[in-house]
């Protein structure tokens, strides 16, 4: 099997990362739940992990590092945290359900004015129009560092600096960016950071997290316990146990803890590199084949993904072909990107997504072209 679902979860993990889960299975106790060698042993484990994607994302603080099951719950508690009653947020059309439905929740529930820059047939924002929605009111800007479906790059740095000149909080969802591509959040002017571990970061599924810079409020998502202050009726506020009731999936981030060691030592640029070329080989030798529509625009730096379709083929009977006669995972439909397809014109056809991981090869990379090749002829 050739494996090319990695934007969804990557599939092969380094070594060191199923060896710390096990290792942890067998060795941790609760972090933060008491002062025996078993739950120190978990709290030295969950700070490494903090210290570490401290330093892989520069995240001035490791207690400002929070952990979730995942992104989609890290944009939970950043959104409902961050916007409020009869606030304004503004967005892009590039972003996944994770983003979308906490704002449409909010936009119906708590009565947020919503925005959304809008993209083109080739998965572009206007940066002029992103800065005529961003006003004084706006009280955050939230958006996709990397579209799950094009693989388009936002510029975080650029949309950060109109947030910030308007007084607003910069919220970015690194799904598909994390691990894999350079993320500097000092230095592009990022707020709040919502991370997964199971993809780009090649940990376990069930980790993920926030960083969250010095001076941001965010109001509790959940509440309960803390290990700390068990006799006050309120969450205590301080990070990372503000956001972070309940036992952590110290197992979980045992392994992810291994993984951001491996990307530390192995360098998010040489990650990047790899990722480029193969992504950049497959998009060359498919672009040119008659019947197949590549959507999203390959002049710059971006993600490795490449979605496409075939004639008018609908986007899971090629996906079901490249699976059962080719042994290439990839995958079709609507992504939960739903502007994102409307705005490519595939809301009926859907695409079929291709993308790349470190530990794929100009191999996978070929048969891949050769599949798609013989499909459309
Ligand atoms: N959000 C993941 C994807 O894009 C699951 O496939």
């Amino acid at each position: 099997m050739i494996y090319l679902d990695n934007a969804a979860t990557t599939l092969v993990k380094p070594p060191q990362v199923i060896d710390a889960v096990v290792k942890a299975m067998g060795t941790m106790g609760n972090c933060s739940r008491g002062t025996h060698e078993e739950a120190l042993s978990a709290a030295r484990v969950v700070y490494s992990a903090r210290e570490r994607i401290a330093k892989l994302f520069n995240c001035p603080r490791a207690d400002h590092v929070v952990f979730t099951a995942n992104s989609t719950e890290a944009l939970n508690i950043a959104i409902s945290g961050i916007i409020g009653e009869g606030d304004e947020a503004v967005s892009t059309d590039l972003e996944h359900n994770s983003v979308l439905r906490p704002l449409y929740r909010l936009e119906a529930e708590r009565n947020v004015k919503l925005s959304f820059a809008a993209a083109d047939r080739q998965g572009n924002i206007d940066y002029a129009q992103l800065a005529s929605l961003i006003t004084p009111k706006t009280r955050a800007v939230v958006c996709t560092h990397a579209s799950n479906l094009t693989g388009n790059m936002l510029d975080i740095a650029r949309i950060a600096k109109l947030a910030h000149q308007n007084g607003a909080i910069m919220i970015v969802d690194a799904s598909q960016s994390a691990g894999c591509i350079p993320i500097d959040m000092q230095a592009m002017g990022i707020d709040v950071l919502c991370f997964t571990g199971h993809k780009g970061l090649m940990g376990p599924q069930g980790t993920g997290g926030l960083c969250i810079m010095n001076g941001i409020e965010i109001r509790p998502f959940k509440v309960g316990g803390s290990g700390v202050q068990s006799y006050s009726r309120t969450q205590p506020e301080e990070y990372p146990t503000r956001l972070e009731a309940g036992t952590l999936n110290g197992h979980g981030i045992a392994g992810l803890n291994a993984a951001v060691r491996f990307i530390l030592d192995t360098g998010v640029e040489a990650i990047h590199a790899h990722e480029q070329k193969l992504m950049r080989r497959f998009y060359e030798g498919v672009k040119d084949i008659p019947a197949v529509t590549v959507y999203g625009d390959f002049s710059r730096d971006r993600a490795a993904i490449v979605a496409l379709n075939i004639a008018d083929y609908d986007s899971g009977e090629i996906s079901d072909a490249l699976s059962e006669e080719y042994g290439i995972a990839t995958r079709p439909g609507a992504h939960c990107a739903p502007r994102m397809h409307i705005a490519l014109g595939t809301r009926e056809q859907g695409a079929v997504r291709f993308s790349f991981a470190y530990y794929n090869t100009e191999a996978d990379v070929d048969a891949a072209i050769r599949a798609v090749k013989e499909l459309a002829q």
